[in-house]
């Protein structure tokens, strides 16, 4: 049989199977059931969170042959073409690959159609916030009042690029990021199903660096079974996810607060020479700040699964010495830094002015 990344073989193909996002499926289900359905959606939230997934399974929910339905039967034609990619009346269209306003003139010409075999015929339009102002302002009409047997499913991980015009036309719905606990739960779920062994403590650590992200654990867990040669081990996964040098990024860190300028460039200095992305720098700071952040209004030893007792104890030491205001002023400054990172004339000058920033703030 043919290789499937995980991501994709372990796509829910129902909402029982859909982890998080229960208000969502509530509100859907709801309709389904109570046969209240909207002529349009809109599905918005970050990367890997479940937008395209939820889409096709409310597609199938929509045209499963036996009735519009919150539980699809996985068993008709409709349902398994809807699976496998196929199904003439189900489009999906990538919005970032056509803008342009001829684009949505031939969608909208078509969906005059009758659907070819099914109940529906379902446009899902992914990342619409590329579309132009034109191709906008085109499917503003349709979208209102859709022929009887059209339905939009639209998603975005940029709800803020789109016209007001266009979000109050559809039923809104904000997917939200996974948790770690939730994370963790169902990559060893999975790992079990593929018969594939994990030493302790790596799943939380592989689904903490996903960042809420589902297809980012499940890439970030391939990576480290092909690392293994098939088994997940401890040392590799914190070498791929660049563990070990934390180290390094609570001395940064602590030069920071010393402001000291030599020190600063040093450290960053150093961490580059591991291979780690500018923009990681900076990520990396603001997580020890918000761990800063924390330790400083809460004084407690905040469970963190990252660093370790040593690296726990320094941390504590440095949220002692300094102020509130200073953890949060260089918080807000390293995130300006990373808003503008792709701006400077390389992420390593954009991350370095960032660091140098910080050093004004005392003066
Ligand atoms: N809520 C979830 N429950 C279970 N698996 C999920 C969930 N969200 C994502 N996944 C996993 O991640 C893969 C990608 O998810 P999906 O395509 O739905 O993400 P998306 O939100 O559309 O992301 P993008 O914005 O990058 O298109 C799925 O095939 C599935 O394996
Ligand atoms: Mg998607
Ligand atoms: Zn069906």
């Amino acid at each position: 049989m043919k290789y499937q990344v995980f991501a994709r073989k372990w796509r829910p193909k129902n909402f029982n199977e859909v982890i998080g996002q229960k208000y969502i499926i509530k509100a859907i289900s709801n309709s389904l059931k109570l046969n209240r359905i909207h002529q349009a959606w809109i599905l918005y939230g970050t990367r890997g969170i479940g937008k395209t997934t939820i889409a096709r399974i409310l597609s199938k929910c929509l045209n499963c042959k036996k009735k519009i339905t919150d539980i699809p039967c996985q068993k008709c034609n409709s349902c398994l073409e809807i699976e496998k990619n196929c199904s003439p009346d189900l489009i999906e269209i990538d919005a970032a690959s056509k803008t342009k306003i001829e684009d949505i003139k031939e969608l909208l010409e078509n969906s005059k159609y009758p659907p070819i075999k099914e109940r529906f015929k379902i446009y899902l339009i992914d990342e619409i916030h590329m579309l132009s102002r034109y191709s906008f302002n085109a499917l503003l009409k349709t979208l209102e009042e859709p022929p009887k047997h059209v339905k939009f499913i639209l998603a975005t991980t940029n709800i803020e690029k789109l016209p007001k015009t266009i979000i109050s036309r559809c039923l809104r719905l904000n997917l939200t990021t996974i948790s770690e606990k939730k994370i963790e739960n169902n990559i060893k779920k999975i790992l079990k199903k593929e018969k594939i062994n994990f030493e302790k403590n790596t799943l939380n650590l592989i689904s903490l660096s996903a960042d809420g992200s589902m297809r980012d654990a499940l890439s970030i867990t391939e990576q480290a079974i092909s690392l293994g040669n098939g088994k997940i081990k401890n040392s590799y996964v914190k070498k791929m996810l660049g563990i070990f040098k934390y180290k390094n990024f609570i001395n940064l860190l602590q030069s920071i607060f010393d402001q000291n300028i030599k020190k600063i460039l040093f450290f960053s200095e150093k961490i580059l020479s591991l291979d780690v992305e500018p923009d990681r720098i900076l990520v990396e700071l603001l997580r020890l700040l918000h761990y800063l952040h924390i330790l400083k209004i809460y004084s407690i030893q905040w469970k963190s699964k990252i660093y370790n007792n040593q690296q726990k104890k320094i941390l504590k030491k440095i949220s002692k010495k300094n102020s509130y205001s200073d953890i949060k002023n260089y918080y807000s400054i390293l995130l300006n830094g990373r808003k503008n990172i792709n701006l400077s004339p390389s992420k390593k000058i954009g991350m370095e002015l960032a660091l140098l920033n910080t050093l004004n703030i005392k003066k």
